[in-house]
């Protein structure tokens, strides 16, 4: 037992510590139920009656020494809380610290609003349950008519019978709430979420986003959207693409056109992203029909205007060569950790 309390005792003076954790571990070590001090008095029990008073005294000492101890390492370490520090080792590499990463849609959301704001256009938000009015009919797609087939939708109820409530399929319905609201002249971007029901593949997704745009004031031409639309295209796409309009349809718009810009990947020699072909499909515009002008109150006589309306998803796709859609709903860190460097 003697040497068992000398080589205690040795040890406790020799303690060192760097942090208040240390000294919380020494203690339960030494003092803790099972501790190697409280040990020593258990088998202080056992002892001789004769040598009771020597080693009664001894470990007595032993537990004041280590108590003392404890306190001295802890006053030292108050004191001078850099004391630990100073054994720190600043030439190790740094632990890796996981911060999050914004989603590639997200990325790409927030580009083509900055690129649409510079250009002056504010950002407006709608719902996305609907009714069927400001989807469809204020948007000049008469009841019934086959032009609704375009965006198979998910209705929800029936409404009051004559305005079902749905989940919107374009944020063109937020472009009609703003004509309802807003003063003229108008120049907006929708951003947003909107649901077609439509068989998940590659190419398609039953919930996407877009970015659609919208400009009224008095003399808008076709001229006018095609600048605002080569404007995007140099600032997403780089500096020498071009774009090309192909006439299309649209029951809110008159003419239509369906925008494509040339191929970023193969710069219009044909590649297999372009099928060939030098371009790629970005986005539907034309000029406001007047029927959707007069449906929100605004004098088609007056005013006029453009409005446009991309995939979210298609031109990240195009950007970065992403070859399937789903990748962007499944939230595989493996796929969202390429794009790192990106965000
Ligand atoms: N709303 C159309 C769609 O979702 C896109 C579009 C917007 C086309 C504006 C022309 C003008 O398919």
């Amino acid at each position: 037992m003697k040497e068992r309390i000398e080589e205690l005792l040795q040890e406790i003076e020799q303690l060192t510590a760097q942090k208040m954790q240390d000294i919380e571990e020494y203690r339960i070590k030494l003092l803790g139920k099972k501790g190697s001090v409280t040990k020593l008095f258990e088998d202080f029990r056992e002892i001789l009656p004769e040598q009771k008073r020597e080693f009664g005294q001894k470990l007595n000492a032993l537990k004041q020494a280590a108590a003392a101890k404890l306190e001295e390492l802890k006053e030292k370490l108050e004191e001078n809380p850099e004391q630990g520090a100073a054994k720190f080792d600043y030439t190790k590499p740094g632990d890796r610290f996981d911060l999050g990463t914004r989603h590639p849609i997200s990325v790409t959301r927030e580009e083509i609003i900055s690129i649409f704001s510079k250009f002056g256009y504010a950002v407006a938000e709608g719902p996305e349950i609907e009714d069927d009015w400001h989807v469809f009919g204020a948007l000049n797609f008469p009841p019934e008519h086959p032009a609704r087939d375009m965006q198979d939708t998910f209705f929800i109820s029936q409404g009051d019978g004559e305005n079902p409530i749905l989940l919107r399929t374009h944020t063109s319905s937020v472009q009609v709430r703003s004509m309802e609201k807003m003063p003229l002249p108008i120049r907006i971007i929708c951003p947003g979420r909107v649901f077609r029901n439509e068989a998940i593949s590659a190419r398609a997704h039953c919930i996407f986003h877009q970015v659609e745009g919208l400009y009224i004031d008095k003399n808008v031409s076709f001229a006018d959207l095609k600048q605002a639309i080569l404007l995007f295209a140099k600032e997403m796409f780089g500096e020498d693409s071009k774009i090309r309009l192909r006439p299309s349809y649209f029951p809110f718009t008159e003419p239509s056109a369906e925008v494509d810009v040339s191929c970023n990947i193969c710069k219009g020699k044909g590649c297999n992203i372009c099928k060939g072909t030098g371009w790629l499909e970005i986005m539907g515009c034309g000029m406001v029909d007047p029927n959707v002008l007069e449906a929100s109150g605004i004098d088609s006589k007056e005013y006029s205007g453009f409005a446009f309306g991309m995939g979210v998803e298609r031109i990240a796709m195009l950007k970065w060569q992403v070859k399937d859609l789903r990748h962007y709903f499944e939230n595989d860190v493996r796929f969202l950790r390429e794009f790192e460097t990106v965000v």
